[in-house]
């Protein structure tokens, strides 16, 4: 992999995720919690902690207030991840996960609300910080306040600044942000199954939707499919990508760890195809660790010979 020039990864909503781990979990009842896990959340800090455990020069861009909002901001900087957040009135979201046994039950705060003239500025800062960047990741879910137009405003300003831009985003937020064309999108096969209005259960369900993502803006589409791998579509190619077999563990985030390795790849312009196979021995090894953002670098080494590669 050649040196990484700089990439931005945005997290418009991020979230102090807090674990509560009960003996058993009872609907009104009272329940004693020990040693509760507080960490900083939110996908764009996924990507952003992906990238840099893959040695690249990764920076977060985002909305934060109040006393969460500083303590995710702490976070970045006790892990050593740039961070700018544009300040908000309202306190960035908590999300809760009461774990009982192997069980998991999640609250999930839809985010501070957001006034037009916040989000102004982070357009604005946004603009400014995106200027020398070579990729911008866009990526989650946007706090209430924040228009669904968000991806595709950015994914302009981003490509005016000469920026390739990764969407990986879901409902409105990416059908807007088709329209401004970005570079490469990274749904899941629900979120685009969603979006076309044809559920995607096939290796050729996805190839099919991604081809119609290209049809509504998309340069790239790859569409990842939990354990079974994913397809990449360009318009030239079209190929089924995973490893050779399924990893146990906790999915969540490996989307996202998909995401940063293509960000990464195209960014520094690597072959597309070492590219697509590092995407998916990282993502397979993402599912290994059991905190999103993060991989087991090991087991990426170990699955990387593995890596099937179908052209379609
Ligand atoms: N159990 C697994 N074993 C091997 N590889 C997996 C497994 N789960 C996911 N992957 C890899 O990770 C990629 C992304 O997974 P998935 O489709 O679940 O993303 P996602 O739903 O966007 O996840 P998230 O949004 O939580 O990050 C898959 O395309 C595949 O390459
Ligand atoms: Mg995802």
């Amino acid at each position: 992999m050649n040196a990484s020039p700089p990439i931005v990864a945005v997290c418009l909503n991020p979230a102090v995720d807090v674990t509560y781990p009960v003996h058993r979990l009872i609907p009104d009842s009272s329940h004693r919690v020990t040693g509760v896990l507080s960490r900083a959340g939110g996908k764009g800090l996924n990507v952003a902690r992906v990238l840099r455990q893959l040695g690249a020069d990764a920076t977060v861009l985002g909305l934060a207030g109040g006393a969460s909002g500083a303590r995710v901001a702490d976070e970045l900087a006790h892990l050593e991840v740039p961070a700018h957040f544009t300040r908000i009135a309202g306190e960035t979201r908590r999300t809760v996960t009461v774990l009982s046994g192997d069980e998991a039950t999640v609250f999930n705060e839809a985010g501070p609300q957001v006034t037009a003239a916040e989000w102004d500025t982070f357009r604005s800062d946004f603009a400014d910080r995106t200027g020398g960047a070579r990729m911008v990741v866009l990526s989650g879910s946007v706090p209430p306040g924040v228009p669904e137009t968000a991806y595709a405003e950015l994914t302009g300003l981003a490509r005016r600044n000469g920026a390739t831009v990764l969407v990986d985003a879901t409902g409105p937020l990416l059908r807007h942000a088709l329209t401004a064309e970005p570079d490469v999108v990274k749904p899941n096969a629900h979120e685009v199954g969603d979006l076309v209005g044809v559920p995607v259960r096939t290796r050729d369900g996805a190839v099919t939707a991604a081809r119609e993502l290209i049809g509504r803006g998309a340069r790239i589409a790859v569409v990842s499919r939990g354990a079974a791998g994913f397809v990449a579509v360009t318009p030239d190619l079209a190929c089924a990508v995973g490893v050779s077999e399924r990893v146990p563990g906790n999915p969540t985030g490996a989307g996202d760890a998909l995401a940063a390795v293509l960000a990464l790849g195209l960014a520094c312009r690597d072959p597309w195809l070492a590219v697509l196979s590092a995407g998916a021995a990282v993502s397979a090894a993402a599912v290994a660790c059991s905190q999103a953002g993060e991989f087991d670098a090991d087991v990426a080494d170990w699955l990387r010979p593995g890596v099937t590669v179908d052209f379609i």
